[in-house]
């Protein structure tokens, strides 16, 4: 399992308390990692006590209703409430999962939420995001081909070519795999991590593009591709029920077949 583990700036102190209403009659308590980088103080857990009869029914919802109604300092980032955008990843209950799909009811107890692990922390629940968007970039993660399209059309796939692509386009880059990576965790400057190796490896499969071979060069790095051991937390937390770890080891397989 993806094992919560604290982000990099954490030495927690205890926080304040927020008690629900008078005359709520479901209360979950929710303790959530709140850390302002301009108040000079130490991260600290707040918990605040929500009414689930006054409330929706996913972590998210709580949220929006702590931000709205409780306290509006909390921050957290959210967008389309539906498993899209990738936007509201975070780790709840010591996993790492999208909080407009996690339903409170899953969680027994008390509902911890904590930022994305082993990243960088802006503010609270979000997560520092630059240097694995710019190892995104350096995968290239868009079509590249030489040849024009067809003057009267699109370039086509076959329906096999198609469907090579499934299980890599759902990708919302929510980065909840990466972060669950051990060897992320530890190389994250040199390695890729599953995320990024599932968006390379998408425009490897893709018939379209025309730079298969160079993309493949690129990968061949003995931080970049092969420190992934097969540890598989990446694919147990996908929220999206994707396999990056399959994904990496197709790209390895191909490096390994090709003929040099
Ligand atoms: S399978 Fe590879 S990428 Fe996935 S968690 Fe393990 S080491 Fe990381
Ligand atoms: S593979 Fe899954 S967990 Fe990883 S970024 Fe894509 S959707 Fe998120
Ligand atoms: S808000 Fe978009 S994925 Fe959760």
């Amino acid at each position: 399992m993806a094992t919560f583990t604290l982000p990099k700036n954490s030495t927690i102190s205890k926080g304040k308390h927020f008690p629900a209403p008078a005359g709520a009659k479901k209360v979950r308590p929710f303790k959530i990692y709140r850390w302002d980088p301009d108040s000079g103080e130490n991260p600290r857990t707040d918990t605040y006590d929500i009414d689930l009869e006054a409330c929706g029914p996913m972590v998210l919802d709580a949220l929006i209703k702590i931000k709205n109604e409780v306290d509006s300092t909390l921050t957290f980032r959210r967008s389309c409430r539906e498993g899209i955008c990738g936007s509201c990843s975070m780790n709840i209950d010591g996993l790492n999962t999208l909080a407009c799909l996690k339903p409170i009811e899953d969680v027994k107890g008390e509902v911890r939420i904590h930022p994305l692990p082993h990243m960088p922390v802006v503010k609270d629940l979000v997560p520092d995001l630059s240097q694995i968007y710019a190892q995104l970039r350096s995968v290239e993660p868009w079509l590249k081909a030489d040849t024009p399209p067809p003057p009267d059309g699109e370039r086509l796939q076959s329906k096999e070519e198609r469907a090579k692509l499934d299980g890599l386009w759902e990708c919302i880059l929510c980065f909840c795999c990466s972060t669950a990576c051990p060897s992320y965790w530890w190389n994250g400057d040199r390695y890729l991590g599953p995320a990024v190796l599932l968006q390379a490896y998408r425009w490897i499969a893709d018939s379209r593009d025309e730079h298969t071979g160079e993309r493949l060069d690129a990968l061949e790095d003995p931080f970049k591709l092969y420190r992934c051991h097969t540890i598989m937390n990446c694919t147990r937390t996908c929220p999206k029920g994707l396999n990056p770890a399959q994904a990496i080891g197709d790209i390895k397989k191909m490096l390994a077949e090709r003929v040099v």
